[in-house]
């Protein structure tokens, strides 16, 4: 495997213990769309160690360490251009090598580990990144406990967490056996896009969200998370899972806590993880009858999907949270593929201003009058995408209001200084996870109580609908919102 010997390399930090990380899936699409492309960029930001090394695993091997140098320096380079000069992407895949390894087979693999692990130095710490399906996720866990890679080793583990609450609880179990919860970090990267975090943090670094965030005044939030791909050459993974299982019980019921919940009594990841488990509890479990699925037309036609599948490509649904600051206001949430934006936001509606000459007519129960109160929207792709909604007084000899937008100049790369250069979430996956800092990982508590609210649509899921590609699925998701409609991104 890799011939790298450890040593300083660009922006490298020689304080930091060695670190090896061994990638189950190295050859899959996320490792090459996401996982390298951000270990490269953590390095090349200087966050990682002078002593690190990657280990690529897999069942089946890609050819020679080579080989598979090869295709890592291609992610790089094609995943951050620029960004990615080609002496750093020589010098970072030097480190990389690839062992094959499956749940019957992990011996090779254990001792690379262990090889690799005594190069590195003393003190150096393992981190074993699990990207398998979730049927072959506890097999996997066996191996790597039986073979000895698991000893002293920290376990992250990508979504989805399970299939349902029993074997999500199944798992949960096979995984304490082998580590203590102290060394699970349980992935859900939406958590971790800078985004995503900005929620919270608008709301705790202004006062004025704090202020409205509740059912007083706001009468619905949406959260959006089209998507234009379409199943991209993963149409066996979408088959078996869908959509809904994909996206909403993991990255949309994620966004919603992160709207909705107490902010955590203080900075530790305990009091994070504990808001989160808060506002899940309050979360009412799910009505078939609030969902509406799709599926895309051609999808039937793509590779390894029946002629007669009624896996859903597209997920609609109204959410509610039964607490005193939620009561009664409906969270809307939307995601598939092949639809007619990217553009996924949250946007938060606000109830119209009474102004003493009409009668109150607010939102209703299902807030859905067509009358404007203010929105305020949170792109979902960049922290500083965020924009308000406002009526203001026609310009003029006529009367009434024209509706405009506020928006904070999203591509102002020099606010906040040369350090804010934004990072992706799967930068921050592996940088969290080296510093053993939890708070954006989810417990066990967490991920079953997620399943436990969407188990009624899995027991008795909807039947998907048809709709166009380039559409925003099919035309039934337009009852959800109601006469007020789906906020559809303009661009
Ligand atoms: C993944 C889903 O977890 O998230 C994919 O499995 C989805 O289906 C992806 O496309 C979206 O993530 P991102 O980071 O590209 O917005």
């Amino acid at each position: 495997m890799s011939d790298a010997r450890p040593g300083t390399g660009p922006g490298t930090t020689a304080e930091q213990p060695p670190l090896l990380v061994v990638l189950f899936g190295a050859t899959g699409d996320l490792a090459r769309r996401k996982l390298f492309p951000a270990l490269f960029d953590l390095r090349r930001r200087g966050l990682l160690g002078p002593d690190f090394a990657v280990i690529g695993s897999g069942r089946h091997s890609p050819g020679s360490d080579d080989d598979f140098r090869g295709i890592v320096a291609d992610a790089v380079h094609s995943s951050l251009g620029d960004k990615a000069a080609d002496e750093d992407v020589r010098e970072f895949v030097r480190r990389v090598g690839f062992v094959p390894a499956s749940a019957e087979n992990g011996d090779d693999l254990a001792a690379a580990v262990a090889e690799r692990g005594a190069a590195l130095g003393e003190g150096c710490r393992t981190l074993v990144y699990l990207s398998v399906p979730p049927e072959s996720m506890p097999d996997m866990l066996r191996m790597v406990e039986r073979t000895g890679i698991s000893d002293g080793a920290c376990l992250m583990i990508e979504k989805p967490f399970g299939e349902d609450v029993q074997s999500a609880r199944a798992l949960n179990g096979v995984l304490l056996d082998i580590v203590p919860e102290e060394r699970i970090f349980r992935i859900d990267h939406f958590l971790c896009k800078e985004a995503v975090r900005n929620l919270l943090t608008l709301r705790r670094a202004n006062g004025w969200p704090t202020a409205l965030w509740n059912a007083k005044h706001v009468a619905w939030v949406q959260i959006d998370v089209p998507e234009e791909i379409d199943s991209q050459g993963r149409a066996a993974f979408l088959e078996a899972t869908g959509t809904f299982r994909d996206m909403v019980p993991t990255h949309l019921f994620q966004i919603t806590g992160q709207v909705a919940m107490e902010p955590p009594s203080d900075d530790s990841p305990e009091a994070a993880r504990a808001a989160r488990l808060r506002l899940f509890r309050d979360m009412r479990v799910l009505d078939p009858k609030e969902t509406v699925f799709g599926q895309y037309d051609g999808y039937r036609e793509e590779d390894g999907v029946a002629d007669d599948s009624t896996r859903e490509t597209f997920a609609a649904l109204r959410v509610w949270i039964d607490n005193p600051r939620w009561d009664g206001v409906p969270f809307l949430l939307r995601t598939g593929k092949a639809l007619g934006s990217s553009d996924a936001a949250v946007t938060v509606g606000f109830r119209p201003a009474v102004d003493g000459t009409e009668e109150e007519d607010g939102a209703g129960a299902d807030g859905s009058e067509a009358r404007s109160g203010g929105e305020f929207v949170a792109g979902l792709d960049d922290p500083r995408d965020v924009r308000l909604g406002l009526d203001v007084a026609r310009p003029g000899p006529g009367a009434g209001t024209v509706h405009v937008e506020l928006r904070a100049d999203g591509h102002d790369e020099a606010a906040g200084g040369p350090d804010a250069e934004p990072m992706d979430a799967y930068g921050h996956v592996f940088l969290n996870a080296f510093r053993g800092d939890h708070t954006l990982f989810t417990t066990g508590e967490e991920v079953e109580r997620l399943w436990e609210i969407a188990t009624p649509v899995l027991d008795d899921p909807p039947t998907s609908l048809p709709y166009p590609k380039g559409s925003f699925g099919p035309e039934e998701a337009n009852e959800l919102p109601g006469a007020r409609g789906w906020r559809i991104p303009e661009e």
